[in-house]
């Protein structure tokens, strides 16, 4: 099983600041995640074509499961992860950033700047995530329960969980 992290980030894609939001994906997929899997990992530009080439790649070429973007998500002209998903993807999940914001506004009043999405391409399901690593978790925590069973509906392998971490939801027959 591959599980793909891209840290869409101008500064940490110029070596301005460090790649913090990308290992901070990796670090919970590594804590919750008990399925053997190895990791595609990319830090990009805030570039809308340099985006949809590395999510193509990661799911045509390196077959990855599930992509967490970290990043480019709010309203700054810059933003445009979302855009990029969206290109990419044959069937969008609204539900995921619908679930994403009204959780994160638990937290913070500015979780409705974040135009986060989710979608399916191919046998891959693309999960976006702001860019702060505090967000991240707080996002992650809110949808992952449902991302195993999500992969299961697509066709990709059968993704568990250490269970005193993350409780997940498979609904019976
Ligand atoms: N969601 C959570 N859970 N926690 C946060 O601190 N920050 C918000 C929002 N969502 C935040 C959050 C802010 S301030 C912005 S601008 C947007 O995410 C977009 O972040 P991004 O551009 O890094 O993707």
């Amino acid at each position: 099983m591959k599980l793909g992290v891209i840290n869409v980030s101008d500064r940490a894609s110029a070596g301005v600041y460090e790649d913090i939001p990308g290992k901070a994906a990796v670090s919970l997929l590594e804590e919750w995640v008990t399925t053997p899997f190895k990791t595609a990992y990319a830090v990009i530009p805030d570039e809308q074509d340099q985006i949809e080439t590395q999510l193509r790649q990661f799911v045509d070429e390196e077959s990855c499961t599930l992509i967490l973007t970290t990043g480019g998500t709010g309203p700054a002209v810059r933003d445009v992860t979302p855009e990029a998903t969206e290109a990419v993807c044959e069937k969008m999940l609204p539900g995921f950033g619908e679930l994403m914001r009204s959780t994160s506004l638990r937290y913070v009043p500015t979780a409705i700047l974040s135009r986060q999405t989710a979608g399916i391409r191919g046998a891959a399901l693309i999960v976006n995530l702001p860019g702060k690593p505090k967000a991240i978790r707080e996002c992650l925590e809110a949808v992952f329960p449902s991302i195993p069973y999500c992969i299961d509906l697509i066709g990709g392998p059968y993704l568990e969980v250490d269970s005193s971490k993350i409780k997940i939801f498979r609904p019976g027959p």
